[in-house]
């Protein structure tokens, strides 16, 4: 295993392993599919583009219930620190009335993507709309927005590696990395 890698003037250690990776992704696999286990139609899959690609193509593969795929791609980060503000590059292309919605989020921050994502969402009547993200930050989002499926709880650091990014680098890697502090 690679146990430290470099971006820049800054070095990250290995935080959570792809072999604990595979068994947060067993165990909210098996929580999406018991939650969705007496529903027959497809539920709309969302995943927020570009950190959770690597996380919503393992999951969709451990899930035994129906699914549909929608990406969309919405932007609240620039370097190191939150915008305040969420923009659409690429916006969602189906009707997600009378559908049931989960949303797939690589890690959950301020909270400010999917608090405002969600009420967009809402106005679409969806009926229902649950959330999973891989990694949540409790300590900067304060519980602001319900999530349904949590990977893992973090501090508040900064991480990079399956899916995530340091300016655009990083999201190759297999292991999720943390910034190292001294
Ligand atoms: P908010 O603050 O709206 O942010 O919940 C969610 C988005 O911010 C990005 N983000 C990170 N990206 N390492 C990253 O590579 C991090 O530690 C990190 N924290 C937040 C991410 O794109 C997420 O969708
Ligand atoms: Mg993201």
């Amino acid at each position: 295993m690679i146990s430290e890698v470099t971006y820049g003037d800054k070095t990250f250690e290995v935080f959570i392993s792809q072999e604990e990776i595979q068994v947060i992704l067993n165990r909210l696999a098996g929580e999406i599919n018991d939650a969705y286990a007496d529903i027959s139609e497809p539920i709309v899959l969302i995943s927020i583009l570009d950190g959770s690609f690597i996380f919503m193509a393992d999951l969709v593969r451990k899930l035994s219930v129906p699914i549909e795929i929608q990406f969309v791609k919405l932007k609240s980060y620039e370097d190191m620190t939150s915008r305040g503000e969420v923009a659409h590059l690429l916006k969602l292309q189906t009707s997600l009335t009378g559908k049931h919605v989960l949303v797939v989020e690589d890690i959950i921050d301020t909270g400010l993507t999917l608090e405002v994502f969600s009420e967009e969402l809402k106005k679409q009547n969806p009926l229902t709309i649950k959330i999973c993200t891989l990694l949540s930050k409790p300590e900067v989002h304060n519980d602001i927005i319900d999530i349904d499926f949590v990977g893992k709880e973090i501090g508040p650091e900064f991480v990079i590696g399956y899916g995530l990014d340091i300016d655009e680098a990083a999201r190759q890697l297999p292991h999720i990395y943390r910034l190292k502090i001294g």
